[in-house]
């Protein structure tokens, strides 16, 4: 059933306008300017308390609305239907052949008619105003992702948010705020480490000082299969994926990509980088995009108040040659004077011999899927009533730290955690 009007293009872009003032991209637009780079928090946030969503108990079915069923999106869908207990209420996505494929998808698991929006609005005025839903999943281009998760707080839903949690910082700490006021509502970030059995075991290890001290931290999400978001990749619909070449809807690539690697090096320090410098590029694919704006190559370097320094480099012009990704990797890594652990191979480097042999130590649990066991774990924390893997807390450690190396490198200088605050 087609629950909502369709809008035409123009319509659509005028609404997006809208909606993109309405969340501050005003100030966004402020701070990152190609030249200027001052940092603008945006105004304060209101938070406002909602229901207390309906108690779930273990055998109780969580009825969901999905919020945004692009590319991202649906894979995720996928990965949630296999999982027991769930049923599919509603989907809110203004493409039209995005909501086909998701009600697809959701036959093919089984599950029956489910109700579709096509407005731009609707996720806020049509499906989260449902009493049938109890939680929400969300894929939307970033811009969206503060409103939509301060309105889930606000209508007492449930929900898993894909990463970044938002991209301003007030959004942020309302959002800090809004979970203190709604404090029944489950809200977890998608940043799908958290939920791996992986990455905490890696964490453990550092934390247990196997390592010996966090001293040098190494990462990076260097792509051959860019750039993204340029303009013939437009879907049925405006905006398409060009969101992820503007930075006003994706936040540049510091929000929208790298924020899972923030998550991870703030989760192992245990707190944000007090410092960050860094130097880029936003030009390089200008000649495919006059109107692109985001930094397909950057390096950055982070400092926490542990002491650990980060390196990270950011790079969307691999070469690939004879099918093969050349230069390409995503990884985190941190060593110590023990030793060092590369937390995405599961492998620890001791420094000294053990038993007479010097070999890497190869930890990896037996385990399947990051995305689904991140899901499961949202179902668990909403069915058991306990905190969830990843929260508003780390959600904003992620957003003020990839801020943080946006302004150094917009300034391509050192920039201090102090000066955002
Ligand atoms: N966790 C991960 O590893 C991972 C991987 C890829 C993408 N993502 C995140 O998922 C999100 C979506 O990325 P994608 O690659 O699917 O992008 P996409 O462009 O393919 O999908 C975005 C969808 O949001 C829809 N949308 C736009 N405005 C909307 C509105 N007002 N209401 C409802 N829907 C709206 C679009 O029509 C589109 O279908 C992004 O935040 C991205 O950062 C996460």
């Amino acid at each position: 059933m087609q629950a909502g009007a369709s809008e035409s293009r123009r319509d659509f872009l005028v609404r997006s306008a809208g909606l993109a003032a309405a969340a501050g991209l005003a100030a966004v637009g402020a701070g990152c300017g190609a030249s200027a780079g001052r940092f603008n928090r945006g105004p304060a946030v209101s938070v406002a308390e909602g229901p207390t969503p309906r108690r779930i108990g273990a055998d109780d079915t969580i009825r969901f609305g999905l919020i945004g069923i692009g590319g991202h999106g649906r894979y995720d869908l996928s990965r949630l239907l296999t999982l027991k207990g769930v049923e599919v209420k509603a989907v809110a996505d203004p493409d039209p052949e995005n909501l086909r494929q998701a009600v697809e998808l959701v036959k093919k698991a089984g599950g029956g008619d489910i109700d579709t929006y096509d407005g731009f609005d609707d996720w806020k005025n049509k499906l989260l105003a449902r009493d049938d839903i109890d939680a929400v999943f969300t894929a939307t281009p970033c811009y969206l992702h503060g409103p939509i998760h301060l309105a889930c707080f606000a209508a007492g839903k449930h929900f898993y948010g894909e990463k970044p949690m938002c991209i301003e910082a007030s959004e942020a700490d309302a959002l800090v705020g809004a979970q203190r006021r709604n404090p029944h509502v489950k809200g977890q970030i998608g940043f799908q480490r958290r939920g791996s059995r992986l990455y905490a075991e890696g964490i453990r290890r550092i934390r247990e000082d196997e390592i010996g001290g966090m001293i040098d931290g190494r990462g990076a999400w260097n792509n051959s299969w860019g750039p993204l978001g340029l303009p013939h990749e437009k879907a049925s619909t405006w905006p398409g994926r060009i969101w992820l070449g503007r930075t006003k809807y994706s936040g540049d690539w510091m929000l929208e990509q790298a924020c899972h690697t923030w998550d991870v090096f703030c989760w192992a320090a245990g707190s944000m980088p007090v410092a960050a410098s860094g130097v880029g590029r936003r030009d390089i694919y200008r000649d495919l995009d006059p109107e692109r704006d985001v930094t397909d190559f950057y390096f950055a370097h982070l400092e926490f108040p542990n002491g650990l320094l980060v390196d990270f480099e950011h790079s969307w012009i691999c070469p690939k040659t004879d099918g093969q990704e050349r230069f390409n990797g995503v990884f985190e890594r941190i060593a110590g004077k023990k030793g060092g652990i590369d937390l995405g191979a599961g492998l620890f480097f001791p420094r000294e011999p053990k038993d007479g042999r010097n070999e890497p130590i190869n930890y990896r649990p037996e385990e399947g899927c990051h995305y689904t066991a991140s899901l499961q774990a949202f179902l668990d924390a909403i069915r058991n009533d306990t905190p969830v893997v990843c929260g508003v807390e780390e959600g904003r450690m992620a957003t003020y730290t990839g801020l943080l190396v946006r302004e150094a490198v917009y300034r391509g200088r050192r920039v201090e955690m102090k000066e955002l605050m």
